[in-house]
């Protein structure tokens, strides 16, 4: 299923009129990075509408425009053509209620404790330093890093830093969460680990994320939206709901991975993105 054109489709499959209204919006958008012969087309006819509360993970070759179509929500660049907004006013440039969490933290005061670096989000917040310090304490037992406080960030092994950075981004109160990959360079035992963390927390925050992936099961699993995407210029090629998380919550984390349903979905996802990564990529020299 391709989407195109302006009309957005929302990933809960449905579409049109008076239904509440997105939190994001993309519609009709282009990324062409550069400009002549030599520039790229990273993203074509990409139009999305990403309800309130969602959990949403995009899925998609290497190189397909995944961290571009991110980077156009977060307000770090705008797209060449299209437009995209959030409560139905135009995005122009980063905000705090758009928080991006990155692979590695790399966005962490090395010299600054944990509570410190979790602090900062809170004064910016205008909270005074004594509040500011004591609300750290609550967001650091929210990812599992209670008694680590005072600890400098190069004390903190890579899982823990993921945890950090997730505690200060939920400390800004944003209202979408956007993950690049955030469990990208996770062993695959802390990864399971972390999966039903960022599920916990989405659940506990009612806030919306919005993560990429390449991990198919991590994309089963987590999310309540997959949108794939096709080799670049990247363009939707699948929209997808599941409820694994539910299970999840529900308890049942051991048996969602195990169950025949799960490794269907999976294979189901797997094939798409298989065509997807195979498919023919359009040329992308002055196109
Ligand atoms: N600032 C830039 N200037 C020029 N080209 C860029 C820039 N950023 C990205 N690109 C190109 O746009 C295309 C899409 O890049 P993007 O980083 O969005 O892909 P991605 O799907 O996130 O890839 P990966 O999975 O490897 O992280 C790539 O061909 C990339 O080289
Ligand atoms: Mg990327």
């Amino acid at each position: 299923m391709q989407q195109s054109g302006p009309e957005p489709v929302r990933p809960d499959g449905t579409g049109g009129g008076g239904l509440p209204e997105p939190l994001i919006e993309l519609s009709d958008v282009t990324v062409r990075y550069g400009a002549g012969p030599g520039s790229v087309l990273a993203v074509d006819k990409f139009s999305l509408a990403i309800p309130q509360r969602c959990f949403l993970s995009i899925i998609g070759p290497s190189g397909c425009g995944k961290s571009s179509v991110l980077n156009l929500i977060a307000g770090y660049h705008k797209p060449s053509s299209g437009t995209v907004r959030m409560n139905g006013t135009e995005i122009v440039g980063p905000g705090p209620e758009r928080m991006v969490v990155h692979q590695q933290s790399t966005a962490l005061l090395p010299w600054f404790s944990a509570a410190r670096n979790v602090a900062l989000a809170l004064t910016a917040r205008g909270q005074p330093k004594a509040a500011a310090r004591e609300g750290a304490r609550h967001y650091l037992n929210m990812v599992g890093l209670a008694g680590f406080d005072d600890h400098p960030i190069y004390q903190l092994s890579g899982g823990m830093r993921q945890r950090l950075a997730l505690a200060r981004a939920l400390a800004t109160e944003a209202k979408v969460i956007l993950l690049d990959e955030p469990l990208g360079a996770i062993d695959a035992l802390q990864r399971a680990v972390l999966q039903d963390l960022l599920i916990r927390l989405w659940d506990e925050t009612h806030t919306c994320f919005v993560m990429i992936t390449h991990s198919v099961e991590e994309a089963v699993y987590v999310s309540t939206d997959v949108i794939s995407m096709s080799a670049r210029p990247g363009r939707i090629i699948r929209q997808q709901k599941f409820d694994f998380n539910r299970s999840a919550l529900a308890g049942a984390d051991s048996h969602v991975r195990a169950s025949p349903e799960f490794a269907e979905a999976e294979e189901e996802l797997y094939e798409t993105l298989t065509a997807a990564s195979s498919g023919k990529t359009a040329p992308s020299e002055g196109d």
